[in-house]
């Protein structure tokens, strides 16, 4: 069964064609960082665009890829949300047409469900059960997963996500965007011992989140040091916010294992890029005798191979889940536990 996989809800159209037993068949992908970096931010107009100017093309290239006609495909996953309304109607209409051209059964994939599967596409997969950690522009969740579709949220964030909180403060320090990559290759010239910025819900109870308080630290330490910023002061900033999010996020993911009893976490989503956190995480996992998986690098972001991926695990798992009547609905917002099971 070779499933087409396509993403289109946020900065970044993924296509990709993969099949159970053999693997990624192919993937093209195009971001449209250059595109939206001299707005500082994503524009959703301007993405829909280019997604539509970037899907075919890309389809082309991943069928070239993989030495096969379109005719071969088997299924279409497209993202069916949480995004951007414009640029997920993208997908799920260039998805449903081909799926209705070719005649073949068509699945909406959660991009969360996406992000969490998309470690299991590495040469070393992890086993079920696992505890993830989902660190992206827009979420930040702790989960246990039991398998495909048996998801149990452990904790969230009650603000800004992890990803958002690396972008707003690169904001703040006048980085560019994306501003996750920035700050982290700035901190590593800065110093850890001038700001110690707070470490928000590191000794709450539970296992949940809260950054925006971090975010306005940042801001406060940004207007303190006057006008302009020199480039050393701007590191030890940079610096003082890694520190700080890195131990929230080591730490409650380390509560989680231990809640759970589980020794396996896996990290997925675009801060799960970040070297910082991979460094700390593998540390404190080391300790306590446990695993840590990370999706290949490639991966990390926004892309279509997890889609094709998690499109070809649920239509295994639930063949039910496949439809046939090509009436597209997006979901631009979607929480993850209604994806549970088919
Ligand atoms: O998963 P993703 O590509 O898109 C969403 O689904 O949100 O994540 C994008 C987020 C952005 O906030 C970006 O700044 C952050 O991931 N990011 C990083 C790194 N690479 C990407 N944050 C910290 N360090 C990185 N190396
Ligand atoms: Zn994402």
């Amino acid at each position: 069964m070779i499933v087409l996989g396509i993403e289109s809800s946020c900065d970044e159209t993924g296509l990709a064609l993969y099949e159970p037993g053999k693997g990624l068949l192919a993937h093209a992908l195009h971001s449209q960082v250059a595109l939206h970096a001299e707005y500082g931010g994503v524009v959703p107009e301007l993405a829909s665009r280019d997604h539509i100017r970037r899907a075919l093309p890309l389809l082309q290239q991943a069928l070239t890829q993989a030495g096969i006609a379109p005719a071969a495909i088997d299924a279409v996953a497209f993202t069916q949300g949480p995004g951007l309304a414009g640029a997920l109607l993208v997908g799920a209409s260039i998805g449903c047409s081909l799926a209705l051209a070719l005649d073949k059964p068509v699945i909406g994939i959660h991009h969360l469900e996406a992000h969490l599967l998309s470690p299991l596409l590495s040469a070393n997969p992890p086993a079920f059960p696992f505890v993830a950690l989902l660190v992206s522009g827009g979420h930040t969740q702790l989960m246990r997963v039991d398998g495909v579709g048996e998801y149990t949220l452990l904790g969230d964030t009650l603000d800004d996500a992890a990803g958002e909180a690396f972008d707003k403060s690169a904001k703040l320090l006048g980085l560019g965007y994306p501003g996750g990559p920035e700050v982290s290759k700035l901190a590593d010239s800065g110093d850890p011992t001038v700001h110690h910025l707070p470490r928000p819900m590191l000794h709450s109870k539970d296992l949940n989140f809260s950054f925006s308080g971090l975010k306005t630290a940042v801001l406060t330490v940004v207007r303190k040091q006057g006008e302009t910023l020199a480039p050393q002061q701007k590191a030890d900033i940079a610096r003082g916010f890694v520190e700080s999010i890195v131990e929230v996020l080591v730490a409650k993911s380390m509560a989680a294992l231990k809640q759970t009893g589980l020794r396996r976490l896996v990290v997925s989503g675009g801060v799960g890029a970040n070297r910082q956190l991979r460094a700390a995480l593998d540390a404190a996992a080391a300790k306590r005798r446990c695993q840590v998986f990370y999706p290949e690098m490639e991966f990390c972001t926004d892309n279509g191979a997890m889609i094709a991926f998690a499109g070809a695990m649920r239509l295994q798992k639930y063949p039910d889940a496949a439809r046939h009547d090509y009436a597209f609905d997006i979901k631009p917002r979607w929480p993850l536990d209604m994806v549970c099971g088919a």
